[in-house]
């Protein structure tokens, strides 16, 4: 293994750019390649063993890409499918829900965290498992926010209809009295206007990415794989549409329309199964 080598980062779209932006910002020196499913994006309502299935896929894929370490910048794809990834794939393999279950555990003062995340990693009990191995005693209200993928995907274009989802969703738990609020989806924090708006005063939010790329730069670190050449490339693959990736994902980095156009998109081809 060479520290040049890039890290991987995927997600089923969009979302885990705000995983992206936070490794680009504390580990500026790092090669990237980011791949983005949208042909198969939402994983949310899809079944455990299929999202299991698309990321060893994509894990594969960016093996032969030659990455040195991969990043599930996604909470349902890391909740089906991250022990199987640690198992069978040959570089360290980083989710994102211990670190932030990890955050939780040590934000919450009263003992009470909300996580809004998709219908899997909801389903998947993930987050209540591990704050309260964390956190004896701790009450986790769980609440799925399938829409919100949705509207981060469609670039995020009409604020009155975002605003009516957070509140339709967030008033479902308005009564558990949480002081801590977990963005359980990495497509979450791009709507935090949004959800902290509705969110009663006080609240501390939770973004996983942060102590994510903390455990990435430890493994590197333990590894010796911190990339020290001074320099580095940022490579996008979406299975999508490179247009509209390049529209939204350079609006999501905050990019210039230079730096938009000289993106290094390219589209790759999963099997649709
Ligand atoms: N961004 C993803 C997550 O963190 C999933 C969104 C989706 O594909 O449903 O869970």
């Amino acid at each position: 293994m060479d520290k040049t080598q890039p890290v991987g980062i995927f997600d089923s779209g969009l979302g885990g750019l705000t995983v992206a932006t936070h490794l680009y910002k504390e580990m500026p020196q790092e090669s990237t390649i980011y791949v983005a499913d949208q042909s198969r994006v939402p994983y949310g309502p899809l079944p455990k063993e299929t999202v299991a299935r698309y990321v060893i896929e994509i894990c594969d894929f960016l093996v032969d890409q030659g990455v040195k370490a991969i990043v599930i910048a996604c909470n349902t794809a890391t909740a089906a499918g991250l022990e199987t990834a640690q198992r069978e794939i040959k570089v360290p393999v980083i989710g994102v829900i211990k670190p932030g279950s990890r955050m939780a555990a040590r934000t919450t003062r009263n003992k009470r965290v909300a996580v809004l995340a998709t219908e899997g990693t909801t389903k998947s009990q993930a987050y209540p498992n591990e704050i309260k191995s964390l956190l004896p005693g701790a009450e986790v209200f769980g609440q799925a926010c399938p829409r919100f993928t949705e509207l981060v995907e469609g670039g995020m274009k009409d604020p009155k209809e975002i605003d009516a989802a957070v509140a339709g969703y967030l008033k479902n738990i308005e009564n558990a009295g949480y002081d801590t609020l977990v963005f359980g989806c990495t497509h979450y924090p791009l709507l935090k206007d949004y959800i902290e708006a509705r969110t009663p005063a006080g609240v501390e939010f939770v973004n996983p990415a942060v102590e994510t790329v903390e455990d990435l730069k430890k493994v590197l670190a333990g590894k010796d794989l911190l990339n020290d050449s001074g320099v580095s490339t940022r490579v996008y693959y979406t299975s999508g549409n490179t247009a509209t990736f390049r529209e939204i994902a350079s609006m999501i980095i905050g990019l210039t329309p230079a730096q938009a156009q000289a993106m290094d998109i390219r589209r790759v081809d999963w099997k649709i199964s």
